[in-house]
This record gives structure tokens, sequence and C-alpha cells, in this order.
């Protein structure tokens, strides 16, 4: 098994949303993964926690990733880079919102240094990315890439460790889990429940509500398969175990005015925050699916909060 930092606070809360459950006629649960502890929370914790120790263990004192111009990933990456002593450096795409707001705040509170690129390829930002590694090695410094989003194998690893907290929280709450709902933006969070579901919750099925247009029927899967080998575990697909629906609305990172009335109530009933980006559009576009008869008829629910309210201070709800 690979190495693993710690740097969230684990496990994370699980519980009923007790007035979404009575209005939806469903049990439905949530893992709070925006309370980690690090930052405003999210995703990326579980998966720096594999990546960052690779860094590590390779000898190097710098970090570059990428991401939109609001990217968690990036913030967290900050975060968590700041905390072990590591430089980091955000190649960011300069696109939506640039302005000094949200998580552009934020990454200068954890002293990362923001280079915009103006491009619509991460093919270039990559290119870019080794051409300044290669500018940090000729002055002694050695530099670990991380991808859009922390989708490697080896990030999605920490997705299945969260649905192996999950199985170990659900004797203590009595829940008679049958979905797990979580948004997907890269493909790596969703990888790593799906392996996480199989190898550890075999009777629950996986639904990623897509936020961007990317085929993430192909991309999960893959993932997901290189993070089962990391494990050294296998991945035994099964015929239902997984599906992909997406919710994009006019596209990625663009606030969807459908989703705005499911935000408010699951603010106003139960108190917690989504963002209009990723988790605003997975939890809409589940609780659609669910008035569709997409999530089943058996089963309790249990949506994977994600992260991402930093976006609330940079944008407006449609
Ligand atoms: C708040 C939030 N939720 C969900 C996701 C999607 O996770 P993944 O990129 O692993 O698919 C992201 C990705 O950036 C995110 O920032």
């Amino acid at each position: 098994m690979r190495e693993k930092l710690r740097l969230g606070v684990y496990p994370t809360p699980l519980y009923k949303l007790e007035n979404i459950s009575a209005k939806y006629g469903r049990n439905i649960w949530v893992k709070r993964d925006d309370l980690c502890g690090v930052a405003l929370g999210g995703n990326k914790v579980r998966k720096l926690e594999y990546l960052l120790a690779e860094a590590r263990a390779w000898g190097c004192d710098t970090v570059f990733t990428t991401g939109g111009a609001q990217s968690n990933h990036a913030m967290l990456t900050a975060a968590c880079a700041a905390r072990l002593g590591l430089r980091c450096v955000l190649l960011l795409k300069k696109r939506g919102v640039t302005e000094h707001r949200g998580n552009l705040v934020l990454n200068d509170i954890y002293g990362a240094q923001v280079r915009f690129v103006d491009t619509d390829s991460y093919e270039d930002i990559y290119a870019e990315m080794d051409r300044l590694s290669e500018e940090l090695e000729q002055e002694g410094h050695k530099a670990f890439h991380i991808p859009v989003g922390g989708s490697t194998p080896l990030g999605a690893v920490g997705y299945a460790d969260c649905v192996q907290e999950i199985a170990e929280q659900l004797p203590d709450h009595g829940a008679s889990l049958g979905h797990i709902v979580s948004a997907t933006g890269s493909g790596g969070t969703t990888a790593g429940l799906l392996v996480g579901t199989r190898r550890y919750l075999p009777h629950v099925q996986l639904t990623g509500i897509g936020v961007d247009t990317d085929p993430f029927e192909d991309i999960v899967p893959q993932l997901a398969y290189g993070a089962a080998g990391l494990m050294g575990c296998g991945l035994e697909r099964v015929p239902g175990d997984f599906q992909m629906v997406y919710h994009v609305g006019q596209g990625y990172a663009i606030p969807n005015p459908e989703d705005t009335p499911y935000i408010q109530e699951l603010a106003r009933l139960e108190g917690i925050l989504l963002d209009p980006v990723y988790t605003g559009k997975a939890w809409s576009g589940m609780l659609k699916l669910l008035q569709e008869g997409g999530l089943g008829g058996r089963g309790d629910i249990l949506f994977v909060h994600t992260g991402g309210a930093a976006a609330l201070f940079a944008m407006d709800l449609a």
C-alpha cells in the first residue's frame, strides 16, 4: 500500500438529512467531506494525502498544479503544500472569474505563486509546467506535478479510503445504504468511490453527476482500475454498479438557474451550503434523478459533499 499523509480531520461527519428525507420521501444522508478541516474543506484533501506523500518521498520541494481560475483543487493544494513546507506554484487557466475573489484570495493567504495561462488546453499548461520545472531544477530544486483535479489513480485511492470510512460509520447509524452519489468534475473522486464501493460496500450502487461534458463513463473506470491496482485489490465490476448522469447546464463553471432553488432549500432546511459549480449541480441533479425514478426504488441515498464553498464568494447564483 502507498504511503499516506494525514492532512485532514477524519472521519468526517455522516448523518441523515431529516428535513430533506421527509420532503422527498426517501432517506437521504450526507457525508460531510466539506468539513475535513483544511481551508473550507473539500474532496481534494483525501487525494492530496497520497499525492503529497509521493512528492515528499521523491524529495521534491516544489509542487505544481493547475485548474480553472477558481479551482478548489489548486487552493487546497496551496493549503496542504504550505503546511508541509513545500513551495506551491499554481498555473491557472485565465478563464472564468479571474478577479481577486473566492479561491484566488485563499491562494494568496496560503502563499502560493499564481500564474495565469491564457489557454483552453491543459496540454499547453503541462508544457509550461515542464518548462518552469526545468528552470527550477537548474537552481537546485525538484518539482512534483499534480494534474488537474488531482485525478490520478493514486489520488483516487483517497476516495476508496472514504468508502472504507463510510462502511465503518454505517453500523452506528442504522442506514440501509443503496446508493452513493457525488459530483464528477475530473473523475478521480468517482473513480475512488467506485473502487471503494466494490471493495467495502459491494451491494451499493454509485452515481456520478457530471458537471462537465468529458466522457466520464470511460475516464472513471480507467482511473478506478489504476487505483485498484495500486491498492493491490483488483476491481470486479458488476452490471449496474456505476452510472454517470450529466447535469452541466450551459457549461462547466456556469451557474445554472434550475439549481438555485435546490441550493437554497438545502441551506434553509439543513443549514448546508453548496456551490454553483460542483455540489449545487450534483445535488440538484441527484434530486431530479430521484424524482424521475433513476435511483431505484429502495435503499438509502448518501450524498458525498465535496466542498467548494469558496465559489459562493466569487460568483452569484444564477
Ligand atoms: C467542490 C468539488 N466537488 C467535486 C469535484 C469533482 O471531483 P473530481 O475532480 O475528483 O471529479 C471538485 C473538483 O474540482 C470540486 O472542487
